[in-house]
């Protein structure tokens, strides 16, 4: 998929004038889940976003994911529809195995995903905190590789064996919690970085993962300011040796283990 390198994270996000008016400054790519209890939010935004841009549905990117006990054969199908409607969409451009937990099996989940495809409900399959072999399993069973693989990664937690397997096989890396959670402002290598630029640490530790190929990121933001800064953060480029420092820190903080 082609992906822009800064789409719109929705978890927490209760607001749809939030989502509208990320679509009006330029998000071209929403990310929401069943789980976050906010698909008919992030749909209400969007519409009212496309509306006041003079914009297509077809111009936004729409993702959500099935949640672990939507992953049956027979659940799959079910829940897409009723996330689309949710969304009020007629297909999601999307859909994601959140997680591969709970009802997963590639065998079975896979299949039933991809015959939504067929029916037009669902225009591209991901998959979200998979590991190297679930992710050589599921390109085992598509025949393909996954439309995108939607991970964890920010300064405190990076899984290199992962951007490789998505660079062998050609699909890219959405990268989730991009700022740590807001944490990012307290890693001095991060720090340091965004006063030799006179930028913020948010924007540096979003320049930094969208540098990394094949990485785009979805923080979350919730204020104008914040969504406008955020979008503007990939056009800062950070030096090799700038991108190594920030490399180096210790990576420990998972923010969201098994
Ligand atoms: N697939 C998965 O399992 C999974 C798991 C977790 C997250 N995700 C996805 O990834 C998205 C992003 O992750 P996240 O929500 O955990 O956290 P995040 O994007 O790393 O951080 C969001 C926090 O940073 C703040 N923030 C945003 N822009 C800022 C700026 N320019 N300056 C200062 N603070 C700023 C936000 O505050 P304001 O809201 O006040 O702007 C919010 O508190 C989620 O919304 C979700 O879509 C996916």
């Amino acid at each position: 998929m082609d992906l822009p390198p800064v789409g719109l994270g929705t978890m927490g996000i209760d607001d749809p004038g939030a989502v509208a008016t990320a679509v009006s400054v330029g998000y071209r790519h929403l990310d929401t889940a069943r789980i976050y209890d906010n698909e008919a939010v992030v749909g209400d935004g969007l519409a009212a976003g496309l509306a006041d841009g003079d914009l297509d549905r077809g111009d936004v990117t729409v993702a959500t994911k099935l949640w672990t006990d939507d992953l049956a054969a027979g659940a799959v199908a079910p829940a897409a529809r009723e996330s689309a409607d949710r969304l009020g969409v007629d297909a999601i451009d999307l859909l994601y195995v959140h997680r591969p937990r709970g009802d997963y099996d590639p065998e079975t989940t896979l299949p039933a995903i991809d015959r939504v495809g067929d029916d037009g409900l669902v225009r591209n399959v991901g998959v979200s905190n998979f590991e190297v072999a679930d992710l050589d399993r599921a390109i085992e069973v598509l025949g393909r590789p996954p439309a995108a693989h939607q991970t964890e990664l920010h300064p405190l937690f990076l899984r290199p064996e992962l951007l490789g397997h998505a660079r062998e096989h050609g699909y890219p890396v959405v990268a989730y919690s991009p700022l740590a959670g807001g944490r990012v402002r307290e890693i001095d290598a991060v720090a340091a970085v965004a006063e030799a630029h006179d930028a913020t640490p948010e924007a540096v530790a979003i320049a930094w993962a969208a540098a990394k190929e094949p990485v785009v990121t979805i923080p979350k933001a919730s204020s104008e300011a914040h969504l406008r800064a955020n979008l503007a953060a990939a056009d800062l480029e950070l030096t090799d040796a700038e991108v190594a420092a920030i490399d180096a820190v210790e990576r420990e903080e998972e923010l969201f283990p098994e």
